[in-house]
């Protein structure tokens, strides 16, 4: 072969291989993928798999926000003549460290699973009955693996589908730019206004904030970005908050939780570039969590506090949770965006463990205008200007117990 041909081949070789070596990453890195898989199944099989009796309420809840998308939960249902019953635990295994030192957001997330299994009750033909286990929320102790936070007891009833219900496969956080051209209805606000009315059965422990006038806005976004700074700056805080993202595709698709670049926000051509190149630094990914912050609050018409009595209160943090699932249930069927950014009320939990001034507490009761409401979750709210995509969930097996003694 002449030195000239050799050299050709040898280039379209080297070519063919750094092609095929490209396309391989990319699969191997789920460019191809996004929304399959195991990771995602839950979100397909959730009418056409449908379990009989209770627990087809577990499908419901297996679908619903958690903070990370740690999901913290586990379902005990047993069924006895009085009719089903369903405990739900908290998996205190799968915390949040400083970012949530005494598992207040971890309730938030077990209530917005009961509140999508009590939409589901009403479509299965179920009455149902909520008790929420009393307690004040603590540093649980290294030992404690699970804990009941609330019981339905279900009996027959009437079948009707809530429209809520029906939203329940379609939500999803929008972590992307929102719509800056249009503001949110006064229709829409007040819509908001009147089911959080309706969900704060004892109005004088839920009450739900909408900022909307610029200097309300200005303040939030100010201490939202000053807060993730803070969270940045706190390596325990930002330790414990990595642990849940997800930057491997077959870690993901094991763990089926977490929170992963799909759900970002991100086009599909930063997505992809970002899952092919090698894994960044730490410090690149807080940077990149800043700016997208920054993005996120100055695209925002809106924002929104959920606030309660006593910020330590069980049942109370559970209500929020309620709420919340039922907000960003409303707000999918109207097509509105809205993504929860809680990294105020992260730093009062954070302040309060570290025993500092309660400077980010002071902070939010300015917003408030009265310190007696404590907010526990913040959101903001918009039209979106691109679709959000799923997140993982893990599968009804991992979460649902067999008989255990309470
Ligand atoms: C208590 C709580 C706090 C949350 N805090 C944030 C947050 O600060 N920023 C954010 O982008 N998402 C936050 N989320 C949203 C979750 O990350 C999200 O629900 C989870 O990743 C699953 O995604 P999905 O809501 O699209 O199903 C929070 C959710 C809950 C329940």
């Amino acid at each position: 072969m002449k030195r000239r041909s050799f050299l050709k081949l040898t280039a379209a070789s080297a070519v063919t291989v750094v092609v095929a070596g490209g396309v391989w990453r990319s699969y191997d890195r789920g460019v191809w993928s996004t929304g399959t898989g195991p990771a995602y199944e839950p979100w397909e099989t959730w009418r056409t798999d449908r379990p009989e009796g209770a627990l087809a309420l577990v499908r419901s809840a297996i679908l619903a926000s958690s903070p990370h998308n740690t999901q913290p939960w586990i379902f005990q249902v047993t069924s006895s003549q009085q009719g089903e019953q369903i405990n739900v635990y908290a998996d205190t295994r799968r915390h949040l460290g400083a970012m949530d030192p005494y598992l207040r957001e971890m309730r938030i997330g077990l209530g917005c699973a009961v509140e999508n299994m009590l939409l589901a009750a009403q479509a299965e033909g179920y009455r149902a009955q909520l008790t929420l286990d009393p307690g004040t929320l603590t540093q649980p102790p290294a030992n404690l693996d699970s804990q009941r936070v609330a019981t339905l007891n279900l009996s027959s009833g009437q079948r009707s589908t809530p429209a809520l219900y029906d939203a329940i496969p379609n939500r999803r956080t929008n972590r992307a730019a929102y719509d800056l051209q249009r503001s949110v209805a006064p229709e829409a606000l007040a819509s908001l206004a009147a089911l959080a009315q309706d969900q704060a059965e004892d109005q004088a422990k839920l009450k739900l904030f909408l900022l909307v006038s610029d200097p309300e806005r200005q303040r939030f976004s100010e201490g939202t970005l000053a807060a993730t700074e803070a969270i940045v700056a706190d390596p325990t805080m930002s330790h414990d908050g990595d642990r849940w993202f997800r930057s491997s595709w077959q870690d993901l698709q094991k763990q089926r939780s977490g929170v992963h670049i799909d759900a970002s926000g991100l086009s599909w051509m930063m997505r992809s570039l970002v899952k092919m190149l090698p894994s960044v630094s730490p410090e690149t990914q807080h940077q990149s969590w800043i700016n997208s912050t920054k993005t996120a609050l100055d695209t925002s018409p809106a924002f929104g506090l959920i606030a309660v009595r006593d910020l330590y209160d069980q049942p109370q943090a559970l209500q929020a949770g309620q709420l919340w699932q039922q907000i960003h249930l409303w707000a999918t069927t109207q097509g509105l965006a809205m993504q929860p950014l809680n990294q105020l009320p992260e730093m009062v939990d954070r302040e309060r463990q570290l025993g500092k001034a309660p400077q980010t507490a002071e902070l939010l009761a300015q917003m408030t205008q009265d310190a007696s409401w404590k907010p526990t979750f913040a959101f903001r709210l918009g039209y979106p200007t691109s679709a959000a995509l799923a997140s993982a969930r893990r599968p009804i097996e991992d979460i649902v117990m067999g008989a255990k003694p309470t």
